[in-house]
C-alpha cells in the first residue's frame, strides 16, 4: 500500500507545511503542528453525487430516530437513534460503556457490528453471555485498523455500528499512534463520512481523562451529531446517561440507570433509588428536589462540620457539589446568619454520585450546613430548594411545581421554598421565604445560630 502524503497544519493559525517543525513558521507557535491527511485525499469528492433539491422533496423519513429498545436511552436521544447518524459515547474507564452498547446491540432488531477494539471477540462472548446478549445479528470484530473495519461494514451491511474505542483505532497511513489527536480525528472523520454514506447509525465510544474532558481533540465533538457522557461513581451502582450535545433534540434529558450483575437496568423511578439508604433524624442532611433537564430527582445533601484548632487552615471539601458555590454559601452564611463557620472544617456532598450543579441545590445545602453546625436534625418529611443570592436572599428557581409534585409523590409534606415561587400542587404544605436567616428560622436553627456565633 503506497503511503498517502502527509501535511503538517498548525492548530494555532490553521498554516500547512509538507515537514514538521518544532515551530510554525507562520504564527511562531511552539509544538502546534500536527499531521494530517490531505482533505481532497482523504474524502473524495464525487462529481455530481449531491444536488441541490427544494426542501419539501427532501425525505425526511430519513432522519426520524430509530428506538433503541432501552426506554432509558432513548429518552435522552430524544427518541432513538437517526440513521447516518454518529454519536460519540463518552465516560471514564469501568463505569460501563461496553456493557450498555453491548445491551443496545443485542436490543437492536437487525444486523449489528460491534468493532471490539480493546478486548478479544471471546472476552465480549463471555459479557454477552452475562448480559444475555447473545443474538444471530450481532456480530464481533475484533479489529484496530480502519480500512479493515470499513471493508467490514462494506461486507457485513450492519444496520448499526459500535466502534469500541476511537482511541483504540489507527488509520496505517498516519504514523501517529493511537489516541494521538491526529488519529482520532482522522479514524472519526472516516467514520462519519462511513455513516453518512450508508444512513446507518454509528457510536463511537471514548475515553475520558482525569479531567473529565474527552480524550483526544475537541475537534471530535464538533464532528459528531451527539455527544453523550455516562457518569456515576464507579463504587456505586448507579449511572447518569446525559446528552452533552444533541442535534436532534434536547440536551436536558436524564437517562438513570443501576449497574446489576446482568447488566445496566433503567431506573425509571430515580427519586426512590436516591433515597433508599437516607437516615433520617441526623443533623447535617437536607433533601432537594432537583431538576435534572426535564426530570424532578429528590437527591439527599449531606454536610460534616468539625471545630478546627486556631492558625489551622479549615479545610472545605465538596463532592458531587461545586466548591466555588460550597465557598460562596459558606461567606453568605458566615455573614448574613452570622455562623462561626470560618472555624470549621467543612465537608458536602450529594449522596449517590450525583452531580448537583443547578442553583436550587443552594438552600437545602446552607440547611444541612447549619444543621451540621449546630447538631439540629432537619424535619423527616421537610424538602428544601432555593437560590442563594450574595444578600442572603432567596431567589426562585425553575418548575418549582414540577419539584414539589414529586416530593408530595415520594411522600415528603413540607417544603422550604422562596418566596416568590408559584402556588404549589396539593399534598404538601409550603413555608415561603425571603431569606437564607428566615429559612433558619422557619426550622428552628436561628436562635442557636446567633449562640454558636
Ligand atoms: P464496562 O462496560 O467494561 O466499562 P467501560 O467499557 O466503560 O470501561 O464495565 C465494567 C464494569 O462493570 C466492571 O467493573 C464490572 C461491571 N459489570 C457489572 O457490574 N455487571 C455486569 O453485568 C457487567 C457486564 C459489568
Ligand atoms: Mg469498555
Amino acid at each position: 500500500m503506497t503511503k498517502m502524503r502527509l501535511v503538517y497544519r498548525c492548530n494555532e493559525c490553521g498554516t500547512t507545511t509538507p515537514k514538521w517543525a518544532g515551530r510554525c513558521a507562520a504564527c511562531e507557535a511552539w509544538n502546534s503542528l500536527v499531521e494530517e491527511l490531505p482533505t481532497a485525499e482523504a474524502v473524495p469528492l464525487v462529481p455530481g453525487s449531491v444536488v441541490a433539491q427544494p426542501i419539501g422533496q427532501v425525505d425526511a423519513q430519513f432522519a426520524r430516530p430509530q428506538p433503541t429498545g432501552i426506554p432509558e436511552m432513548d429518552r435522552v436521544l430524544g427518541g432513538g437513534l437517526v440513521p447516518g447518524s454518529v454519536t460519540l459515547l463518552g465516560g471514564e474507564p469501568g463505569i460501563g460503556k461496553s456493557t450498555i452498547l453491548l445491551q443496545l446491540l443485542a436490543k437492536w432488531p437487525t444486523r449489528t457490528l460491534y468493532v471490539c477494539a480493546e478486548e478479544s471477540a471471546q472476552q465480549v462472548r463471555v459479557r454477552a453471555e452475562r448480559l444475555g446478549a447473545v443474538q444471530p445479528d450481532l456480530w464481533l470484530l475484533p479489529e484496530t485498523s480502519l480500512p479493515h473495519i470499513v471493508a467490514a461494514i462494506e461486507e457485513t451491511k450492519p444496520t448499526l455500528v459500535v466502534v469500541d474505542s476511537i482511541q483504540t483505532i489507527a488509520h496505517p497511513d498516519v504514523s501517529s499512534a493511537p489516541g494521538s489527536v491526529v488519529q482520532v480525528r482522522e479514524c472519526a472523520h472516516r467514520l462519519v463520512s462511513e455513516a453518512k454514506r450508508r444512513g446507518v447509525p454509528i457510536v463511537l465510544v471514548g475515553h475520558v481523562t482525569k479531567e473529565g474532558g474527552l480524550a483526544g481533540p475537541r475537534v471530535l465533538e464538533h464532528v459528531v451529531d451527539t455527544v453523550l457522557s455516562f457518569e456515576g461513581d464507579r463504587h456505586h451502582s448507579l449511572r447518569l446517561l446525559r446528552a452533552v450535545k444533541h442535534r436532534f433534540g434536547a440536551t436536558n434529558e436524564l437517562g438513570v440507570f443501576e449497574m446489576a450483575g446482568d447488566g445496566l437496568q433503567g431506573v425509571p423511578d430515580a427519586s426512590r433509588l436516591f433515597l433508599t439508604d437516607r437516615r433520617t433524624g441526623v443533623a447535617g442532611s437536607a433533601v432537594v428536589p432537583t431538576l435534572e433537564g426535564q426530570r424532578p430527582l429528590l437527591v439527599e445533601v449531606q454536610a460534616l462540620t468539625n471545630p478546627v484548632p486556631s492558625g489551622v487552615p479549615p479545610r472545605r471539601s465538596a463532592q458531587g457539589i461545586d466548591h466555588g458555590r460550597l465557598a460562596l454559601l459558606l461567606a453568605v452564611l458566615e455573614r448574613r446568619a452570622r455562623l462561626a463557620l470560618g472555624t470549621h472544617e467543612v465537608f458536602a456532598s450529594a449522596v449517590g454520585g450525583v452531580r448537583l450543579t443547578e442553583p436550587g441545590a443552594d438552600l437545602p445545602l446552607c440547611l444541612a450546613l447549619v444543621s451540621a453546625l449546630l447538631h439540629h436534625p432537619l424535619p423527616p418529611d421537610l424538602v428544601v430548594f432555593g437560590e442563594v443570592g450574595l444578600a442572603g436572599e432567596l431567589r426562585q428557581v425553575a418548575h418549582a411545581p414540577r419539584r414539589l409534585a414529586e416530593a408530595a409523590r415520594m411522600g415528603f409534606t413540607r417544603a422550604i421554598i422562596p418566596a416568590n415561587s408559584p402556588p404549589a400542587p396539593d399534598g404538601i404544605s409550603v413555608v415561603r421565604v425571603g431569606t437564607v436567616a428566615e429559612a433558619l428560622a422557619a426550622v428552628g436553627l436561628s436562635g442557636r445560630a446567633t449562640r454558636a456565633a
